[in-house]
């Protein structure tokens, strides 16, 4: 079976900016809305807590509206904060609870329990938040202290979750705090505390955030689509014969498009066909792909690192491009969800696709006709793995799936209906 990709279509809003509307919203002085708000676990999982930590929201569908509370007022959670599956959760929480009113304890599913937490917690510490984890993941405890104290961070690990967790505690420090990361990562935190009236601002690889001395401003914020969503159909429609897709609205933020910048150097088909917005924080316009064939290319550390939640399927696509395509640093595909890297490897070697890891890059030839096994269950309980294997299965020429795994539904609840809507057959 062949399939194609035909259609135009908005995805849900981007969970990154959503997490952050809706922490940042909790803190400023009165009504954020929020519209186009992802119903996913993950963001559940952000609405949840901070309910329990006393935020009132009304949602009605995708809008919400969150009463914020004009500061870090918190009450005290009658029970420990359950993360579930939500790493930007935890991390930007983290921050967010780095002062608090009393001793605070969060837990985790198994999969976030075995995902670092020292690399937010040691930042935090220096800053003077007690804090403890257990041997450097959840559950994690923080205590009360008098007061945080403006520092220079510098970090190791490219993390935007970690920049942000930074920031939010710098927001409650006595001075000046600095971060500089070894990339520039997704700017969502710096771009929406700046539009609530944070004075952040953005030097090369570092970002200065002032103490906030007065309560934030509350923001209007209509949600672009999800990039990383969007990344599923950006690489299916790139494959997939004569494939003609449009996404509207979709989040055009250039920290997080990285994968159209590689895709389109292996000779990717992308337009932006109407007038992009870009008066707003995030901007945002309507996407045309196109399905072309694809060269082999190399793709360096900063992409990999501005691209990391899409690597599975840049890797998908490099196993039908011609030649040999290396992805350098996939390091940190190690500890998300799951092991990405393993789990890729699985996926894509079933389907019979030439990849190996050479040190920390991957090593991808092709272009290579997939098959995929007539029997081959979901192998991981990790929402991008399951849509990578879907992917996977599209290209092979696999049926439709007609129900998709819960898991997906982490990130992508709609996904079962957007693909009765997109593939067609050929
Ligand atoms: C995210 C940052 C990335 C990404 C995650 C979402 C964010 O994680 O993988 O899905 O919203 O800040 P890291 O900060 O660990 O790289």
């Amino acid at each position: 079976m062949t399939y194609t990709i035909q259609g135009s279509i908005r995805l849900p809003g981007d969970k990154s900016i959503a997490h952050r509307a809706l922490m940042i919203g909790a803190i400023a002085a009165g009504e954020t809305t929020i519209d186009h708000l992802p119903d996913g676990g993950d963001i559940q999982t952000t609405i949840d807590v901070l309910a329990a930590l006393g935020v009132n929201f009304e949602q009605t569908g995708t809008h919400m509206t969150v009463h914020g509370q004009g500061g870090f007022h918190w009450q005290t959670p009658t029970a420990p904060l359950a993360l579930n599956n939500s790493g930007t959760t935890t991390r930007l929480l983290l921050g967010l609870l780095a002062c608090p009113p009393s001793t605070i304890l969060l837990t985790g599913d198994q999969s976030l329990s075995a995902r670092p937490m020292e690399r937010i917690a040691g930042p935090l510490r220096q800053m003077g938040t007690q804090i403890a984890t257990t041997e450097g993941h959840l559950p994690i405890q923080i205590h009360p202290v008098a007061n945080l104290h403006g520092t220079h961070i510098h970090l190791t690990v490219a993390s935007a979750q970690v920049k942000s967790g930074i920031l939010f505690a710098g927001l409650q420090a006595d001075s000046e705090t600095t971060v500089t990361g070894p990339v520039h990562t997704r700017d969502h935190t710096e771009r929406l505390l700046a539009k609530a009236g944070a004075n952040v601002v953005r030097q090369g690889l570092t970002v200065r955030i002032q103490p906030q001395t007065t309560p934030l401003q509350p923001l209007t914020i209509d949600l672009a689509s999800d990039f990383s969503t969007a990344a599923f159909w950006i690489v299916l429609a790139t494959l997939l014969p004569d494939s003609q897709l449009q996404l509207p609205s979709l989040s055009l933020n250039p920290t997080r498009t990285t994968l159209l910048d590689i895709l389109a150097r292996m000779g990717g088909d992308f337009q932006v066909v109407d007038f992009p917005r870009t008066d707003v924080a995030e901007p945002m316009g309507t996407l045309q792909v196109r399905q072309q064939s694809l060269q082999s290319t190399i793709v360096d550390a900063t992409e990999s690192a501005r691209a990391i939640d899409e690597l599975p399927l840049l890797a998908l696509a490099a196993t039908q491009a011609e030649g040999e395509t290396v992805i350098q640093h996939i390091g940190e595909l190690r500890v998300k969800e799951s092991n990405r890297i393993a789990a890729t490897e699985t996926i894509l070697q079933a389907a019979g696709a030439h990849i190996r890891q050479d040190g920390e890059n991957w090593l991808i030839t092709g272009p290579t006709p997939l098959n995929i096994p007539q029997h081959w269950p979901l192998i991981m309980p990790d929402h991008r793995m399951a849509m990578l294997q879907i992917a996977t299965g599209l290209v092979a020429g696999a049926p439709v799936p007609t129900t998709v795994p819960n898991v997906v539904a982490v990130s992508y609840p709609e996904l079962t209906y957007d693909l009765q809507k997109l593939v067609q057959f050929r």
